[in-house]
Parts: C-alpha cells; sequence; structure tokens
C-alpha cells in the first residue's frame, strides 16, 4: 500500500511517498480502509520533532480517519464493510491503517467521508472545551482566537449550535470573508485593531465570557484582559510558537479562570464521556445542525503541502487528505 513516511524529523518536504506492506492487526485492532485523513497542526509538529509526544522515525503521521473497515482482530466483532471514523495513533495519511476498536465511530454508509475525517480532533476538541471545561451555557459571549484555523472554524460552528455569541479574531482578508461564511457575530482584524479595547466595544464594556486561544504569544494576555467577571481563558495551543507568562494577579481581579484543555488525554482517562461527545457531534451533522465541509482537499502526494501550510500561517479551515 502506499504511505506517507517520515524517515527522518524535520520540515514536512522530508516526507516520502513508500509502497510498505499493510501494518499488522492486534486482536482489538480494525484494518480501516482509508477514504479521507483529515490533517491537524499537532501533525505538522510530530513530524518536525516538536510537538510534545515524539515520535522515533520512521512513522507515517496522521491520527484521524474515515473509511471501510476491511479486516478484523479476533476479539472484535464489527462486521467487515462498517463505514467508520477512526483515531489511530499515528498511521493516517496511507491506503489502510490499524485502529483499536475503542477508537473507531461506526457511522452511515452514506456519511461524508471528508466531513468524516474532519470531526475527531478539532470538533472533538473545541466541544470538549465548550462543554466540558467551560461550561458555556446560551447566550455566553466567546473570543475566538486564530478563528480562521481548524480549531477556530470547529469553534464558531458548535458555538452557533450552543448559542453563543461569537467574536472572531482573524489576521488577514482572506481569513475574515471565510470565518463570516461560517456566519461569524462579530469579526476583530488583530492583525490591525487592538484586541482588548475592540473586544470590550463590540460588548459594551463588559468583556466576553469565554476564550478559545489555539494561538498563544502576546494575544493571549490582551484576551485574557478583556474577559468578563467569572470568564474562562480556554489554553488549547500555541500555534504562534510562544508560550505565554501570564501574571496570576490578572486572574484574581478579573475573576477569571485560565482553563487548561488536552483533549487526547481527556480522551483515554474518559472513554464513555468522549463516546457521548462523539454520539452528539455525529448526531448534529446527521440533523443537519452542523456542514462541515473541508476547505482544502489535497491528494496523499501533496500532504508535505498540506503541512507547510499550517506552518506558513496560511491554513484556512479544515485540510483534509482524499485518499
Ligand atoms: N489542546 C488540544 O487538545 C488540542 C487539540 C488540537 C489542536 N491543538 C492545538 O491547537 C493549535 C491550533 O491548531 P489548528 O489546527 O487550529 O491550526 P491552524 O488551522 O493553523 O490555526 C491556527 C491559527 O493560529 C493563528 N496563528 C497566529 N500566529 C501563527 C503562527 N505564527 N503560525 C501559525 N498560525 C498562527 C492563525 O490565524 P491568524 O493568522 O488569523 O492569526 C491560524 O489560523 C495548535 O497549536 C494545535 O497543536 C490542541
Amino acid at each position: 500500500m502506499k504511505s506517507i513516511v517520515c524517515t527522518t524529523l524535520g520540515e514536512p518536504n522530508l516526507l516520502e511517498v513508500k509502497e510498505v506492506s499493510l501494518p499488522s492487526l492486534g486482536d482489538d485492532d480494525v484494518l480501516v480502509k482509508v477514504q479521507a485523513a483529515g490533517v491537524n497542526f499537532p501533525d505538522a509538529l510530530l513530524v518536525q520533532g516538536k510537538y510534545q509526544i515524539v515520535i522515533d522515525p520512521p512513522f507515517t503521521p496522521g491520527n484521524e480517519v474515515c473509511g471501510l473497515i476491511e479486516d478484523v482482530g479476533s476479539n472484535v466483532n464489527i462486521p467487515v464493510g462498517t463505514k467508520v471514523i477512526g483515531l489511530p495513533p499515528v498511521g493516517g495519511f496511507a491506503e489502510y491503517v490499524a485502529v483499536n476498536k475503542n477508537l473507531i465511530i461506526p457511522v452511515n454508509d452514506d456519511f461524508d467521508s471528508l466531513a468524516g475525517a474532519s470531526l475527531p480532533i478539532n470538533y472533538g476538541t473545541a466541544y470538549y472545551a465548550l462543554k466540558r471545561r467551560a461550561e458555556a451555557s446560551n447566550g455566553e459571549s466567546l473570543l475566538v482566537l486564530g478563528a480562521s484555523g481548524g480549531i477556530g472554524t470547529a469553534s464558531i460552528q458548535l458555538a452557533k449550535i450552543m448559542g453563543l455569541k461569537t467574536l472572531c479574531a482573524v489576521g488577514s482578508d482572506e481569513k475574515e470573508d471565510y470565518v463570516k461564511s461560517l456566519g461569524a457575530d462579530e469579526i476583530i482584524r488583530y492583525d490591525r485593531e487592538p484586541l482588548k479595547e475592540t473586544v470590550k466595544e463590540l460588548t459594551n464594556g463588559l468583556g466576553v465570557d469565554i476564550v478559545m486561544d489555539p494561538v498563544g504569544g502576546d494575544v493571549s494576555e490582551q484576551a485574557l484582559r478583556a474577559t468578563a467577571f467569572n470568564g474562562r481563558h480556554l489554553v488549547i495551543g500555541f500555534a504562534n510558537g510562544e508560550i505565554p507568562k501570564i501574571s496570576l494577579n490578572l486572574t484574581l481581579v478579573k475573576g477569571v479562570s485560565i482553563v487548561g484543555v488536552w483533549w487526547g488525554r481527556w480522551t483515554n482517562t474518559s472513554p464513555k464521556e468522549t463516546a457521548q461527545d462523539f454520539s452528539e457531534l455525529v448526531s448534529f451533522i446527521n440533523d443537519n445542525k452542523l456542514k462541515i465541509v473541508p476547505n482544502n482537499v489535497y491528494k496523499l502526494e501533496e500532504t508535505p503541502v498540506a503541512l507547510e501550510n499550517f506552518l506558513n500561517r496560511k491554513n484556512i479551515g479544515k485540510t483534509v487528505i482524499n485518499i
């Protein structure tokens, strides 16, 4: 089968397309014939050796897929041919991948594969952050930093379903147009207007209830300073590359909570709750409340370009490899 292989940690252009043998199947695994694989910022960090988990090469990146079960291990009684969304630890950028039976979500045969491959990480993380970490409630306001990115896009769409008002911070005209197309309530051009003051203006001086922060760097503190009393600042990631250092007195004087969000870790410790969230996300799609249309669709051979876009701040919306 064809697979993208990282043989040396470094820039995405070092990745190679190789013919390799099918992955071996453990007793609890299913073999998925991959139709589409989601691409995420952490994939780019992983091949550079800069992610919080470092894997020794050779390995195939990619850890969200949608496809058909081709074979099953001896402890699995899911029928061959079932369509599934899967979360392999790695190996998704390939024609086949082995996935543990506890890390698959069966979906209907007509479930769109590109949407399926887009769902787990961005929508899983954003939903966990809003629902379980911020305990967001209808009518609250949400500031989304990096709003046109993968996490940002999912946050805007889920916020609308949850009845939150979205203030969307973006850094270019193209990104502004994209988040408008998703139904952003307010746009903040944080590349050219001061974030804190603009948020205050848009919230009648009160500040926002919740901040979704996948960006880090200087904008984190500005966003924290723009929160309302009892606000929650959700720490998702540091796409900007800089980890901000915040003075703790800010949390006291503003009565704000800084809340860490590590979705992948939580899925391991809370499988029942994870399954519940996935079932709600899939039902949003089946009930036409959520429509996921990836903005960038690449071929397997184009995986390096897809990854470079994240590192060059060019990614807009969801990126998927169509296999
Ligand atoms: N905590 C978790 O469980 C979890 C789960 C998934 C992902 N993450 C993390 O979330 C972060 C964002 O992931 P994503 O998939 O949303 O990435 P993305 O699609 O690239 O979006 C990141 C956004 O950050 C902004 N940004 C600001 N400075 C940047 C820079 N120097 N380089 C790149 N982007 C920059 C960009 O928007 P503007 O240009 O408009 O500023 C961009 O749209 C990553 O750090 C990822 O590791 C965490």
